[in-house]
């Protein structure tokens, strides 16, 4: 925080609620590494300025170094993005307008502003961005780098298994999940193929859809391009098992009926045990167990990653706009909070590509 920052919020406030250490000093004796700015710079994989002012801006891009912050901006070798806000006449003023050409002209990426009310009561651009697109911008470029040109296969949505010409079986998958990580893979730079079970959402742009219907249907679809894929992503919600349907429309009868039901053939299993099979991404959703059953799944299917999530409950799942994922690899995991499916979306998709990298290194 610089000294300005601490004039509006405390650094306790920040610090209780992030949980996380504040720095304000340049040098503080009393700190446990008084050349904070040094180690810090060290330890960022990002460094992100949020909100930045008009003065800050002008610091940062003559080089002025009279802070932490500043300071930090020097030292650090990462990628560097500052999310401006001020009032609109200042952010429109050419030196600051310079500024910013300066900034971008060293490889600095400029978050907004956007435009809207601001709090001098003035109307127009210079309100920092929502932190959630800030945030959105930092996964996309995380991502991107890793994932440029890299081709990924995703399966989404539920099959349908026909018992007769009108009646089918079938499950509660919106495809939302699968759709979103279509859409963060393209704008990660990935070039992207979606299998799709019927599912009521547009085409994500970008993206070329393959539609299927049926368990057998997205096995073929799958199977046939998986060997072209460096990636597959298994979202969908493919059913274990379909009747065999009837030529007509089964007539009502008294009494109770017995459906006959014959095993699917495994869609994940299958892919991950080609010979040259692309770096395989399971899904798991359950009732019970959660991490029990993910781990089987992971194991016994030879898999990559597994992502699993509680199905079945008051929030998240099937056809909800917010998910929240547990994902499992060789010696490692990492917990996905309940959020929002795009934005879950991408922050899986980040993990995907770290491990991705790692597997290719
Ligand atoms: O579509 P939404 O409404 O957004 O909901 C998202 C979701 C809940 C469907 C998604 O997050 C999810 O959990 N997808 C996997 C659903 C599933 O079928 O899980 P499973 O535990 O039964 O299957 C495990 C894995 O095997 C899955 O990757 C599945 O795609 C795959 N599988 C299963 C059966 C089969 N015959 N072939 C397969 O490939």
């Amino acid at each position: 925080m610089t000294q300005a920052a601490t004039g509006f919020i405390t650094p306790l406030t920040f610090q209780a609620l992030s949980g996380n250490p504040v720095h304000t000093a340049l040098l503080d004796a009393n700190a446990e590494n008084a050349m904070s700015h040094i180690s810090l710079a060290r330890w960022a994989d990002m460094l992100v300025i949020a909100p930045a002012t008009a003065n800050v801006l002008a610091k940062l891009s003559h080089g002025l170094a009279d802070d932490l912050l500043t300071t930090l901006y020097l030292a650090a070798n990462c990628p560097v993005y500052v999310a401006p806000a001020m009032n609109q006449a200042m952010w429109h003023k050419p030196v600051t307008q310079d500024n910013v050409a300066r900034l971008k002209a060293h490889g600095v990426q400029i978050i907004g502003p956007e435009a809207g009310d601001q709090a001098c009561g003035e109307t127009g651009f210079g309100r920092m961005s929502e932190p959630e697109q800030i945030c959105r911008c930092l996964f996309k470029t995380a991502s991107s780098s890793i994932l440029q040109g890299v081709k990924i296969l995703i399966s989404a949505g539920p099959t349908r298994e026909p018992l007769d010409p009108v009646r089918y079986l079938t499950n509660r998958s919106s495809g939302k999940m699968g759709y979103a990580l279509a859409t963060a893979a393209a704008d990660a730079g990935a070039v992207v193929t979606l299998v799709s079970g019927p599912v009521q959402l547009p085409a994500p742009k970008q993206v070329t859809v393959i539609n299927v219907e049926t368990a057998a249907q997205m096995y073929d679809a799958v199977l046939e391009a998986a060997g072209h894929h460096a990636i597959y992503i298994g979202t969908a919600a493919v059913a274990d098992y379909r009747p065999v349907p009837a030529n007509d429309k089964i007539k009502k009868q008294d009494g109770q009926t017995i459906l006959v039901l014959h095993k699917t053939q495994d869609i994940l299993a299958a892919v991950s045990a080609l010979e040259r099979r692309p770096f395989t991404v399971g899904f798991a959703a359950e009732t019970q167990h959660l991490e029990q059953y993910a781990l089987n799944k992971l194991e016994q299917k030879k898999l990559d990653m597994i992502a699993a999530n509680w199905v079945g409950q008051d929030s998240g799942g099937f056809d909800s706009n917010q998910n929240a994922l547990q994902v499992y690899w060789a010696n490692g995991q990492r917990h996905l909070a309940m959020t929002d499916k795009n934005q879950l979306a991408e922050q899986l998709l980040k993990l995907i590509a770290e491990r991705f990298q790692t597997s290719t290194s």
